[in-house]
């Protein structure tokens, strides 16, 4: 799994509390000092181009807890927030295996946008899902990737 914008990793120890195994968990942050130092870590800023992992390891899921720096970076609803949801997404896409899920929460948006968003990925050959399970509670956008890019 790998955790983009992880901070101190609060929800990532829960989750080795609760028997996940630590050594499949990445952290990812673009702020260093945010991450604990007793993980596997990776720092990189996640609207610019993300780097190779370890043996080109692709993750089952990839997660964006409480990373609410979508609505921050475009700062305009619309066309804006379709763009950068999409390039994120295309982004974890890359490194994300087949059948595998992208998790994001933080990022309040309705189905006009996350329609928008699917249609985009699915133009740039990705088979995928896109839905906001929470919308008008705490926000959570799942992607499902159905087919690796490009095979339909
Ligand atoms: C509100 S904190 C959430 C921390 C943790 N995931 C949690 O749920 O408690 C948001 C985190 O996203 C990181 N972040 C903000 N913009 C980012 C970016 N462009 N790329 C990667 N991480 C980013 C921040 O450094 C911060 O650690």
């Amino acid at each position: 799994m790998l955790s983009v914008g992880a901070g101190a990793a609060y929800l990532e120890r829960l989750l080795v509390h609760l028997g996940v195994n630590k050594d499949n968990i990445i952290l990812a942050d673009v702020e260093p000092k945010h991450l604990p130092d007793d993980f596997q870590i990776k720092i990189f800023d996640m609207f610019e181009e993300w780097p190779e992992f370890k043996d080109r390891q692709k993750f089952d899921l990839i997660i964006f807890p409480e990373n609410p720096s979508i609505n921050v970076h475009c700062h305009k609803y619309g066309e804006p927030e379709i763009q950068t949801f999409s390039s994120i997404f295309a982004k974890a896409l890359q490194n994300l295996k087949l059948e595998g899920e992208i998790k994001m929460t933080g990022n309040p948006t309705g189905p006009e946008i996350t329609e928008k968003v699917e249609q985009e990925l699915r133009k740039a050959g990705y088979n995928v899902t896109v839905q906001n399970l929470h919308p008008t509670k705490e926000s959570l956008i799942v992607v499902k990737n159905k087919t690796s890019p490009n095979t339909g």
